[in-house]
């Protein structure tokens, strides 16, 4: 059997508004085995982002515990003070390839550039960055700065930024979702094709029923808030 990669059991997280305590997740548990693929489903405000946040260490939760590539978190960050923040610091510059809706990319940088420095941070080979960009169909764009290319190709260049870290695991938190549908559809088919060819985890978090479809597993959270 494999051994999971991500193991999440029992995670709570609640946030305040004013003196009332609004739960936001409760009672999730998952587990995630190298080249699995996750949709977490859910409307819009079901705490998607949340969770995801709660994967890279960006938000603690109340309760619940989180294990990464053997890595194990709980909500006593506080107690254990700054080497907690430092131990998700360093997971997340080399093992974390996180991607949003819109692509992240130091805009006073070329595209080339902007993947070399993600590998740098990473410790990675930053020789195999240009061919990255190939593997993403942007190549001849590498010298383009972000705001001279297209929302498509910024987001390929996001996933070349991705996949030159070598990740453990890749947060894609709606990363079509800001794409017309054709060009949605052949990031969607990079990222896929990528991330089985490379053998890490991937957790999409995303309200398209055919993305979903694609994953090896589903979790839906609005489901859950509504039963
Ligand atoms: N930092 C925060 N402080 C207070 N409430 C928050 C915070 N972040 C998210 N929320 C609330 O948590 C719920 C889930 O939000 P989110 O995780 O962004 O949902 P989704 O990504 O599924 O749209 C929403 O009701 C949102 O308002
Ligand atoms: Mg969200």
């Amino acid at each position: 059997m494999n051994e999971a990669l991500l193991s999440v059991s029992r995670l709570a997280k609640s946030f305040q508004s004013g003196v009332e305590q609004i739960p936001v997740l409760s009672d999730i548990s998952l587990a995630l085995a190298a080249g699995e693929s996750l949709a977490l489903m859910g409307r819009s405000g079901s705490g998607k982002s949340t969770l995801l946040n709660l994967l890279c260490g960006l938000e603690l939760p109340d309760s619940g515990t989180i294990s990464i590539a053997g890595n194990v978190f709980d909500s006593g960050l506080t107690s254990n003070g700054h080497s907690g923040e430092r131990r998700w610091a360093d997971l997340r510059r080399q093992h974390l390839g996180v991607v949003f809706q819109e692509a992240n990319l130091m805009p006073a940088m070329s595209l080339l550039d902007n993947v070399r420095l993600r590998a740098k941070l990473a410790g990675k080979d930053e020789s195999a960055c240009a061919t990255w960009l190939d593997r993403l169909a942007i190549g001849s764009l590498a010298d383009r700065y972000p705001d001279q290319v297209s929302g498509g190709q910024r987001q390929r260049a996001a996933l070349a930024m991705v996949f030159a870290m070598e990740p453990a695991l890749i947060l894609a938190d709606e990363p079509t979702g800001s794409l017309d549908r054709l060009t949605a559809d052949e990031v969607a088919d990079e990222l896929f094709r990528l991330q089985s060819d490379f053998g890490c985890g991937l957790i999409l978090a995303t309200h398209d029923a055919e993305l979903a479809a694609r994953c090896d597993q589903r979790l839906d959270l609005a489901h859950r808030a509504s039963s």
